[in-house]
């Protein structure tokens, strides 16, 4: 299985840190934020990895994760992203990498407090199709910043992107898994009123086409880009208890 870390975007919601860089290379607790994406694939087997990313820092990555080696990273590829064109589109640009595998792809701004390992290998047994990783959540203001799950019984009918009531508590996190029929699916989407190619968009696709399957995460998990107070958050929450693990 392939991997994609998207850490592109234009970290609107945290300027003016990210003025001077690039979201994922602020620090959470002790390293900069994409090198808990990195660690989340590397320990659940998956070492052939693509960056992609985006804006007026991009190069600093290179200098951070080099050839990978250094994070246990089997073969590391980086894509640029032209512009902020929302979080399919930047998937997109991982096509010719992917090629025929299946695919797990991580929001680098996505901290898990226990290994996804799990994930990936249900994922690795399941024949085809998507998969998602839902998350309980208690506030209602927190899930309309998020991808929520609408249920008919315990099947997943619906994903709504920040809605104004979530139809349930079960947040879609940014850990996706696709087999590679995704790529054709985003080739045909539509940017949505914001100007951007949706992942819930993808997600509902295969929700509609009922190949969509989840797990629901018992360990923590935060967002670390949703806000200046999510970022601190995360990083109280790292320092006291550690991520990945
Ligand atoms: O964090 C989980 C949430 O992530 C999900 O619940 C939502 O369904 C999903 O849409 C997404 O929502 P966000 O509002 O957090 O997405 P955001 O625009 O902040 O983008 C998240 C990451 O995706 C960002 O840290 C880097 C990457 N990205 C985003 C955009 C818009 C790119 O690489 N390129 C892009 O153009």
């Amino acid at each position: 299985m392939k991997g994609v870390i998207l850490a592109g975007g234009s970290g609107s919601r945290m300027r003016p840190l990210t003025r001077i860089t690039n979201k994922h290379l602020l620090p959470i607790y002790d390293r900069p934020m994409v090198t808990y994406a990195i660690e989340a694939f590397v320990k659940a087997g998956i070492s052939e990895i693509m960056l992609v990313t985006g804006g007026t820092h991009a190069g600093e990555f290179l200098r951070l994760l080099g050839n990978g080696e250094d994070f246990g990273v089997g073969r590391l590829l980086y894509s640029y992203q032209d512009r902020p064109g929302g979080i399919a589109e930047a998937l997109g640009l991982a096509e010719k990498f992917v090629g025929n595998d299946k695919l797990a792809v991580i929001l680098a701004d996505n901290i898990f407090g226990s290994s996804i390992g799990g994930v990936v290998e249900n994922f690795t047994r399941q024949p085809g199709g998507a998969r998602i990783v839902l998350v309980g959540l208690g506030e209602p203001d927190h899930l309309s910043n998020l991808g929520v799950a609408r249920f008919e019984g315990d099947k997943i009918v619906e994903i709504q992107e920040k809605p104004d009531v979530a139809p349930s508590s079960y947040a879609v996190t940014g850990l996706y898994f696709y087999d590679p029929t995704v790529f054709e699916i985003i080739s045909n989407l539509t940017p949505s009123e914001r100007g951007e190619l949706e992942i819930t968009d993808v997600n509902n696709y295969f929700v509609n086409a009922g190949s969509m399957e989840y797990d629901i995460l018992d360990g923590y998990w935060g967002d670390a880009g949703e806000s200046i107070d999510a970022y601190f958050e995360v990083n109280d929450y790292v320092r006291s208890n550690g991520a990945n693990k």
